[in-house]
């Protein structure tokens, strides 16, 4: 029986070119930076988002890490969602590491801020009040379903965000998944916020790494908070290579994946019992079981050979490269039988 990993995107192995182009990399010392295919990658990185400069890191997490000390000061407060990956699964860095507080305001469903709530909880001038030094969204945004935020969307923040001169960060660590939703090149998202930070290891179905982008003085602050990080890596050409060969070869593709996760919505909806929770835009797709310990359902879709995740009170299912239609269809009978056959 194949197993049909539909945990997340991560799960993603390189294709056999990929792979090649690991192996051929010309390498250097990055610390040093002197790795020609780093420095290719982050060049390649900065030009497809418009902006200056780009630095890659090990993780999604590193890059939201540096990109908040690298704005703001110690003692600031960042205004982030009440749904962001960055307050809910970062391990508390930001507070940890960085001194900062996060101030969390409500995501609609749409993984939106809302922009009164923001305005609200952009703190004065009085010496009570921790300065207020950055405010993140995030897009696709993961605990909303994989919602995609729309270049209005941004635009609005980028106003509001203006009118006190705080800089925004894009966590989007699924940005190209955005783009490809929306039909629009990935630069016209990037341009509404200071910085922005994409992932490799996601739908570009690389091995590790993500790229963070910006400006060049921003990315030199960065690159110093890389390194206190632990995330000054020497021949690192050896995962920019990925990058390189994703940026050129794998975006396209993630269309295939959206096509995937509708598949597999429209095939789930249909399954008496289950509700999408909400319906995907993206990647993504969640859903309810009436009757079923969620817990239980995944363990024994795990025993099926269709692996998914059970993220409070929703299961999680992710079309991802490796995933092919005949494999939803494959994971679509898996769950009908075991539904049928009842909890
Ligand atoms: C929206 C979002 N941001 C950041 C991250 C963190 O990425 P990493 O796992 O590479 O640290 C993730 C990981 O799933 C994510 O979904």
């Amino acid at each position: 029986m194949k197993t049909i990993d539909l945990r997340s995107d991560t799960v993603t192995l390189p294709s056999p070119e990929m792979r090649q182009a690991i192996a051929e990399a010309e390498l250097g010392d990055d610390v040093f930076g002197d790795d020609p295919t780093v420095n290719r990658l982050e060049a390649m990185a900065a030009e497809v988002m418009g902006k200056d400069a780009a630095l890659l890191t090990t993780s999604g997490t590193q890059s939201n890490l540096a990109a908040m000390l690298a704005h703001c000061q110690r003692g600031d407060e960042v205004i982030v969602g009440d749904e962001a990956h960055i307050l809910h699964y970062e391990a508390g860095g930001a507070f940890a590491l960085g001194g900062l507080g996060l101030r969390p305001v409500r995501n609609d469903d749409q993984g939106r801020l809302d922009l009164g709530e923001v305005r609200s909880a952009i703190r004065g001038h009085d010496v009570h009040f921790p300065p207020t030094g950055l405010v993140c969204l995030e897009n696709t945004h993961n605990r909303c379903g994989g919602s995609v935020l729309s270049e209005d969307d941004l635009a609005a923040v980028r106003r509001l965000a203006d009118e006190y001169g705080l800089p925004v960060h894009l966590d989007g660590a699924r940005l190209f998944n955005a783009a490809v939703a929306l039909g629009v090149h990935v630069s016209r998202l990037a341009r509404y916020v200071d910085s922005v930070a994409f992932s490799l290891c996601k739908g570009l179905a690389c091995p590790v790494g993500s790229v963070l982008c910006g400006s060049g003085e921003f990315i030199a602050r960065a690159r110093r908070f890389r390194k206190m990080l632990g995330g000054g890596m020497r021949q690192a050409g050896i995962i920019a290579a990925a990058g390189v060969y994703a940026l050129e070869n794998m975006v396209d593709r993630l269309a295939e994946d959206h096509e995937n996760a509708r598949l597999l919505a429209e095939g789930l909806s249909s399954i008496p019992g289950i509700s999408l929770a909400p319906p995907p835009q993206s990647d993504l797709v969640f859903f309810t079981a009436k009757g079923w310990d969620l817990e239980e359902l995944v363990g024994r879709l795990g025993e099926r050979g269709v692996l998914c995740l059970d993220e409070g009170g929703r299961i999680r299912m992710v079309t991802h490269y490796g995933i092919e239609r005949r494999d939803v269809e494959e994971a679509l009978v898996r769950v009908r039988e075991l539904m049928a056959a009842g909890a």
